[in-house]
C-alpha cells in the first residue's frame, strides 16, 4: 500500500477526475476553502487591524513555508504575485550598461523569462541563449562555456517546462561564481517534486510560484535571495514596503530595509497567500524526498506504458535527468487533450513538445494505466470520431 495515497481524501477533485496536470495547476486541498474563509472573516471582523495582526508579516511568514521546501533559511523568502514580477526584481538589481552586461540562459527557458531578457537589451544587456540539440535537454558543457567574465547573471530554469529536463544548477552555480557572476534559478517546475537546497547549491536568487506542484493556487509567487548578497543589492523595481521605515513615508531616495523586505515593493496579495498556505503545509508534511521517490517510480512506469502502447516519449530517459512530467509526442495532441478533459482525464498539450502528463503524490498506479489507455484509444479511433 502506497502511504501517500492517504492524502487523496484531502483533494476533492480526485473523487471524480484523473488528475494528471499538477505541472500546470495542482489540485486544491480541501482545507484551502477554510483558509479563504479565515481571510474573509479576518477582514470582516478585524478590519484595518489585520495588517498589524499578521497581514504585514505574511510575505515573510508564508515565505518561510516555502523556505523549508527549497532549503532557504528563516526570513530569506519573500512572497510576490508571480514569477514574472520576481524575475523583474532580480533584473532590476543589475547595471546593464556596464561592461559586465551578459545574461546566460537556455533557449528552452519559460517564454516570459525570455521576453524579459529580450527587453533588457534596451538597457544594454547582451543575451546568450544556449540552444537544445534534441528539443529535450540543454548541453551542460555549452552552458558552462557560455558563462564568462562579462556575465552578470546566469538565469536558468531548474526543470524545463517543455521537456521536464533537470539542469545541473550546482555546476552552473560553481561556474557563475568562478567568473564573478550571480545566478538565478526558476524553481517553478522543481520545487515540490524535485528536491532543491538553495543554500547548499549556493544560488544567489531563486524564483517560483504556487500554482503547480505546491498545490497553492494562483497569485502567490516567491523570491529567494541569498542573505549575504542583500546589502549589495538595490532593486530599481521597488516600493514603499522595501523602505527601512515604511510608515515614515519618507521622500526619495529610498533607504532600503536591511532584511528581505528590501525585495518587496507594493501591497502584497494577501488572499492568495491565505489560499497558498495549505498546499505548502502538505508538501512540507510529506517531504519532497518522498514525493520525488514516488514521482520517479511513476514517471518511469508511464514511460514504459507509453512505449508498450507505441507512443513516442519526449522527456528524458534517465530518472536523474527527468522532473515530474512525462511528455508524449502524439499526433493531434491538442484535440486528444480536449476530448479526454470531457471524460475527466486532465492533462495538457504544449506545441513543440506534446501531451504533458504529471502524476503527483496523490496519484494511484491504476490512474497511470488508465491514462495511457485513454490516450491510446484516442490515437486509434482518431480524434474526429467519437470515443467509445
Ligand atoms: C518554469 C516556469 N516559469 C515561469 C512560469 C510562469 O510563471 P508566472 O505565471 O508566475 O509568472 C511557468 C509556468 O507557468 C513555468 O513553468
Amino acid at each position: 500500500m502506497d502511504p501517500l495515497l492517504q492524502w487523496r481524501s484531502e483533494f476533492p477533485i480526485l473523487d471524480h477526475t484523473v488528475y494528471m496536470i499538477s505541472h500546470s495547476l495542482g489540485a486544491m486541498p480541501r482545507r484551502t476553502r477554510d483558509r479563504l474563509n479565515e481571510y474573509a472573516d479576518t477582514w470582516a471582523t478585524r478590519g484595518i487591524r489585520a495588517w498589524e495582526e499578521g497581514w504585514w508579516q505574511m510575505p515573510i511568514t508564508v515565505g518561510n513555508l516555502i523556505g523549508t521546501i527549497i532549503g532557504a533559511g528563516e526570513g530569506e523568502v519573500v512572497m510576490h504575485q508571480n514569477v514574472a514580477v520576481c524575475q523583474q526584481i532580480v533584473h532590476s538589481c543589475f547595471n546593464w550598461s556596464s561592461k559586465r552586461n551578459k545574461i546566460v540562459s537556455e533557449a528552452m527557458n519559460f517564454p516570459s523569462n525570455l521576453y524579459a531578457f529580450e527587453q533588457l537589451k534596451q538597457l544594454g544587456a547582451r543575451v546568450d541563449l544556449v540552444p537544445s540539440a534534441d528539443g529535450i535537454s540543454i548541453p551542460l558543457e555549452r552552458m558552462l562555456r557560455a558563462i564568462d567574465e562579462e556575465t552578470a547573471l546566469v538565469s536558468v530554469s531548474h526543470v524545463l517546462f517543455r521537456s521536464s529536463f533537470i539542469q545541473d544548477i550546482a555546476a552552473l552555480t560553481r561556474r557563475a561564481h568562478e567568473c564573478g557572476a550571480l545566478i538565478c534559478a526558476d524553481l517553478y517546475q522543481s520545487a515540490g517534486t524535485v528536491p532543491v537546497d538553495v543554500r547548499a547549491v549556493g544560488l544567489d536568487f531563486a524564483t517560483g510560484g504556487s500554482v503547480k506542484w505546491l498545490c497553492g493556487g494562483p497569485g502567490a509567487g516567491y523570491l529567494y535571495v541569498r542573505r549575504d548578497r542583500w546589502v549589495t543589492l538595490e532593486p530599481r523595481f521597488t516600493g514603499w514596503m522595501a523602505h527601512a521605515r515604511p510608515f515614515a513615508f519618507a521622500d526619495a531616495p529610498i533607504e532600503f530595509a536591511d532584511d528581505a523586505y528590501r525585495f518587496l515593493n507594493g501591497t502584497p496579495n494577501v488572499p492568495a497567500m491565505y489560499a497558498a498556505r495549505s498546499g505548502y503545509e502538505i508538501v512540507n508534511e510529506i517531504g519532497v524526498d518522498r514525493i520525488r521517490q514516488k514521482s520517479t517510480r511513476q514517471t518511469r512506469r508511464l514511460i514504459e506504458l507509453a512505449r508498450e502502447a507505441g507512443l513516442r516519449v519526449n522527456s528524458p530517459e534517465r530518472d536523474e535527468d527527468r522532473g515530474g512530467t512525462v511528455i508524449l509526442d502524439v499526433a493531434e495532441g491538442y484535440e486528444i487533450v480536449k476530448k479526454l478533459a470531457a471524460r475527466d482525464y486532465l492533462m495538457d498539450f504544449r506545441p513543440g513538445a506534446g501531451i504533458r502528463i504529471a502524476p503527483h503524490f496523490y496519484t494511484t498506479d491504476e490512474e497511470l494505466d488508465s491514462t495511457i489507455q485513454a490516450i491510446r484509444a484516442q490515437t486509434e479511433v482518431g480524434v474526429h470520431q467519437p470515443a467509445s
